[in-house]
């Protein structure tokens, strides 16, 4: 079989026509999601809780936190999508399966990343108008110098990090790379 393997010799990662570095190690990550957890429990503790999982990004993230929180929690999904193939987010953002059952529940928003915002704006506006009975958000990373409103929220975040272009533990390059345990930034060159 063909070595077509991600994974280069010299410690890179190639994901289409990019090489990645190690940004954040896998034991970090445990540690971030152990804390965002132990936030959650303790500030939930008595509470019942909802958590919407935007895909597909937050899938591996949700899936490691959601086993840590000792509440009663019931799980949704809506798939949100600003990215498209680029490496920067577009801005627009394309929503599906958005939940509609939130009355009087407590909603958690679970993102793997924040960027530029907009996808948790627009979805805290929508369900703001289904009377829930509070909204939170939960992103393990999110990258403040690139929120475009001030009073863009995340409650409970495992680092914020500067605007570099970030792949692994959910997160992807143009649909590849999700699989990675940790996360890797982008380095400068290509591959020609
Ligand atoms: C990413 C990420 C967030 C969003 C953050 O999703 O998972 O949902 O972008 O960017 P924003 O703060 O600028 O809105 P993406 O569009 O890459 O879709 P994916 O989760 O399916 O990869």
């Amino acid at each position: 079989m063909k070595e077509n393997s991600i994974i280069s010799p010299d410690h890179r990662i190639r994901v289409h026509d990019r090489t990645f570095r190690p940004y954040i190690r896998k034991d970090e990550i445990e540690e971030m999601v152990r804390e965002i957890a132990l936030g959650i429990n303790r500030d939930f503790a008595g509470e019942e809780l909802t958590v919407l999982v935007i895909l597909k990004g937050a899938m591996v993230f949700a899936s490691d936190l959601i086993r840590q929180l000792t509440i009663p929690i019931t799980v949704e999904f809506t798939k949100a999508s600003s990215y498209g193939n680029a490496m920067k987010s577009s801005g627009t953002l394309s929503i599906e399966g958005l939940l509609t059952e939130v009355t009087d529940r407590n909603v958690m928003i679970i993102e793997d990343i924040v960027d530029t915002g907009t996808t948790i704006r627009e979805l805290i506006k929508h369900l703001s108008g289904l009377h829930p009975k509070s909204i939170t958000v939960a992103a393990l990373l999110s990258k403040p110098s690139m929120h475009t409103e001030s009073q863009t929220t995340v409650d409970y975040v495992g680092r914020e990090i500067a605007p570099d272009f970030v792949v692994g533990y959910g997160m992807d390059y143009a649909g590849q790379g999700r699989q990675l345990d940790a996360v890797w930034v982008a380095s400068e060159e290509t591959i020609a």
